[in-house]
């Protein structure tokens, strides 16, 4: 006799997410539109376990979407420092003014108009709908991605536009027509806890019966890696300049590129050349040790040197530049390897 068929996908994800996905994460409860949206976004490159905290924080310092606009950008840095990928903040931030100036204040509730907002594309407006009002709608972060590019033996980097049209069609094909939230966090589950990267448990996915990797006995084989790029190594000097109350001069960078409108050392390609910008003398030169920075494309080689300054004539305290003690430097927005080395210069470690 012939087996029965398989319920479809969404049934048995949905009764294996009723006994084993996660419903008691921060951002579920209460599941409001703004709650789900920076939870989204933070958790866009970022762990679970890391981001809790800093969802919690968040939470007690932006309660609202009002907060979020009207606070200083340099406070929403302040408590991002740490999460890395710094455009998110900064897009968060206009996103809000946004919702202030186009949307009553509010965030708006259908994936069209939240992805004109910055930082929000296809799969993380989709989120936002599915998990805030139980539409189902489709979402394709990384580990959906992979689960579906298993499940359907999908041969190509997930990255080409060919791949991820025949991604998106596999994800909707899929969705049930009731329970979007549940569905939506049933299949981030089934990605972050089964089918993960290495070593998927196969014996506990409830789609295993039709998954087209598994039958093919090539399930590590999917989904297929991105093709290397090559990472460049830069090599910067920062000079850690202290003045005679132990102030160290900061500078702000740039609103776009790498650390963008956060405060940081002055840099430059030697101390020379950093003492020559910034008009200054110094005294008690000392190197510290190297500090190494991996980015996706990039390994920055930091080379720290800390002086004393003797004249700083060409230093104006200004919003773009100024002397700090260590005690205001942990209320700034400094990029981490920053904020490590002036942790241990403020502790004593160098001296
Ligand atoms: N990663 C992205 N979105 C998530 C969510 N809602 N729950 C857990 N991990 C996630």
């Amino acid at each position: 006799m012939k087996e029965a068929p398989a319920p479809p996908f969404h049934e048995r994800l949905l009764a294996w997410w009723e006994s084993n996905g996660r419903k008691d994460l921060p951002w579920q409860h209460p599941r409001t539109p703004y709650r789900v949206w920076i939870s989204e976004i933070m958790l866009q490159q970022t762990q679970v376990a890391t981001v809790i905290p800093y969802f919690d924080r968040w939470m007690q310092t932006f309660p609202a979407i009002s907060s979020l606009a009207t606070a200083p950008l340099d406070d929403v840095l302040s408590l991002w420092s740490g999460l890395g990928y710094y455009a998110r903040a900064r897009n968060l931030h206009r996103a809000a003014e946004r919702c202030i100036e186009d949307f009553e204040g509010e965030l708006p509730i259908s994936s069209e108009a939240l992805c004109t907002l910055p930082g929000i594309g296809l799969s993380t407006a989709n989120a936002i709908v599915s998990l805030s009002t139980d539409q189902p709608a489709a979402v394709l972060d990384g580990n959906v991605r992979r689960t579906l590019a298993r499940h359907a033996a999908i041969e190509g980097w997930t990255g080409k536009t060919a791949v991820q049209k025949r991604l998106w069609k596999e994800a909707e094909d899929r969705l049930p027509t009731q329970r979007g939230a549940d569905y939506t966090q049933a299949i981030m589950d089934l990605g972050a806890l089964v089918c993960t990267n290495t070593s998927p448990s196969c014996d506990q996915c409830p789609v295993s019966v039709d998954c087209q990797a598994l039958q093919q006995d090539q399930v590590e084989h999917f989904p297929i890696p991105k093709p290397p790029t090559r990472v460049t190594d830069r090599t910067i000097c920062m000079l850690v300049l202290r003045d005679a109350e132990n102030r160290v001069l900061l500078e702000k960078r740039p609103p776009s590129g790498i650390w963008g409108g956060l405060w940081s050392l002055p840099e430059g390609a030697s101390i020379e050349h950093i003492e020559a910008r910034l008009g200054v003398t110094t005294s008690n030169l000392k190197a510290l040790p190297q500090v190494e920075h991996r980015l996706s494309h990039m390994r920055m080689l930091i080379q720290p040197t800390i002086a004393t300054v003797d004249s700083a004539t060409g230093v104006k305290c200004s919003a773009e530049q100024n002397w700090f003690a260590p005690a205001d430097q942990s209320k700034l927005g400094l990029p981490k390897p920053v904020s490590d080395l002036l942790e241990k210069v403020s502790s004593g470690e160098y001296t």
